[in-house]
């Protein structure tokens, strides 16, 4: 029987992340974001460069000295300063990596380094020698690893693995990747390069192209064993592989990757949160897995289904990623189902002629301001209220269904709220009224 694969997952979002413009923290707020880090379960966590500055180097002692569980690595680059620095740093961790990365494109030794292939490949092997002079756990970088001559990064992680190095990292630093391409460069690796099958091979993907999850992905499909990514995908540029993205991927369709890993996907959107909330840089509404609208549903067709069972529109449930429930949004594109659920919820049990009224008001103001809050509702259904049915308020009502729940929480509902306090009374799939014909099923989502 085939062994389910583990995956290490390696998060970068203090180091790499960091580099991301507006994204920098300084020590107190890395080591904020380290313990949720460690609540996520992640397998190495890079805690900075500590040649970078003082502060840098103060993070990395700090998360060094404070965590037992996870390895905790730092960055330096193939000098012998960098080297002894990071493990200045890093001495007393429990589980220490040094993570030494040197160029080896012709584009970055020509022009950036200005070395022969001959002297990167020889300050390499001395660094690695080095670093291993101080611990085990060595990872070694060939910066640029994909846009590198085959026969050179293939010659240059030979060295290293004989030096010592237990996981070889193959950055896409430039995002220049296709999925294929890279999933053929790690078969390619681990059939050429001696010693390739005793280390660990990881994934670094860069997002230019928009492709940084996918070619991780093709990395693990391919047989590595490490992925490097950040919470919310910060990083350089276009940013760094997601890690929420890469970690849901894989255990929602574990059926396809076959691979486990020791997150804790309910941390995901706590951590993507805080992440937020330090760095003041949010994420965009429509991000997979912990953007605002990841689990809002819109759509009067979306919502109609969602109500009646969310595996209709949802993949994974909000709380597998721990936000806190889906959200079905008032906008232009909603049903009578949603809407006839959220006055319910307010208060108001409306046949179908009395919801039609109310859905008519509701499309031309949702046109007009996008999103229709419950204040907005309320003042539709007084007005109605006054205007047609003296008694139309009925008895206070409360939600008792998730899905009611959401509908109920669309916004600015106020707890203690006259209109939701009092016994649950609607169930999720509670049609208003039993005058409610077959022929309209079809009509009742739009
Ligand atoms: O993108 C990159 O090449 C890096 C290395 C330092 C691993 O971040
Ligand atoms: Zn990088």
């Amino acid at each position: 029987m085939n062994e389910t694969r583990q995956i290490k997952i390696f998060d970068t979002t203090l180091r790499d992340g960091e580099q991301s413009p507006g994204c920098s923290m300084n020590v107190q707020e890395k080591l904020r974001l380290a313990r949720q880090l460690d609540r996520l379960g992640v397998d190495i966590l890079e805690a900075g460069f500590p040649i970078a500055s003082e502060g840098d180097f103060a993070a990395v002692q700090t998360i060094a000295r404070t965590f037992d569980r996870p390895v905790i690595a730092a960055l330096a680059r193939a000098s012998e300063h960098d080297i002894t620095l990071a493990w200045k740093a890093l001495k007393d961790a429990a589980h220490p990596r040094i993570h030494i990365f040197l160029a080896t494109s012709e584009i970055h030794l020509q022009h950036k380094l200005r070395i022969s292939q001959q002297q990167c490949l020889e300050q390499a092997r001395r660094a690695v020698a080095l670093a291993k002079t101080f611990c085990d756990d060595i990872e070694f970088s060939p910066e640029d690893a994909t846009r590198t001559e085959p026969e050179f990064l293939f010659e240059i992680l030979e060295t290293v693995i004989a030096e010592g190095a237990t996981t070889v990292n193959i950055p896409d630093t430039v995002g220049y990747a296709i999925p294929h391409e890279y999933a053929q460069l790690l078969t390619n690796i681990q059939k050429t390069v001696r010693g390739a099958n005793v280390v660990t091979i990881s994934t670094h993907c860069h997002n230019d192209l928009g492709l940084a999850v996918a070619n991780s992905l093709a990395g693990v499909n391919a047989g590595a064993r490490q992925i490097e990514c950040t919470i919310n995908g910060i990083g350089e540029r276009a940013g760094n592989a997601a890690l929420e993205e890469i970690v849901m991927a894989m255990q929602v369709r574990a059926d396809y990757y076959g691979v486990e890993t020791n997150i804790q996907s309910s941390e995901l959107f706590p951590a993507s949160q805080m992440l937020a909330e330090i760095t003041g840089v949010q994420v965009q509404p429509n991000k997979a897995i912990v953007g605002r609208n990841a689990f809002a549903h819109e759509a009067g067709i979306h919502q109609d289904g969602m109500l009646k069972n969310a595996l209709t529109y949802e993949i994974m449930t909000p709380a597998s990623v721990g936000v806190p429930e889906s959200r079905l949004v008032l906008g232009k594109h909603s049903g009578r189902h949603a809407l006839s659920l959220r006055c319910a919820a307010l208060g108001y049990e409306l046949d179908r002629r009395e919801l039609d009224d109310v859905y008519r008001k509701f499309v031309v103001l949702a046109d007009e301001i996008k999103t229709v809050q419950d204040h907005h509702l309320e003042a539709m259904l007084r007005e109605l209220n006054r205007t047609q049915r003296p008694a139309l308020v009925k008895k206070p009502q409360a939600v008792k269904s998730p899905a009611l729940a959401a509908a109920a929480s669309t916004s600015g509902s106020k707890k203690g709220s006259r209109f939701t306090t009092g016994k649950p009374t609607v169930d999720v799939v509670a049609r208003p009224t039993d005058r409610h014909r077959e022929h309209e099923d079809y009509l009742w989502g739009v």
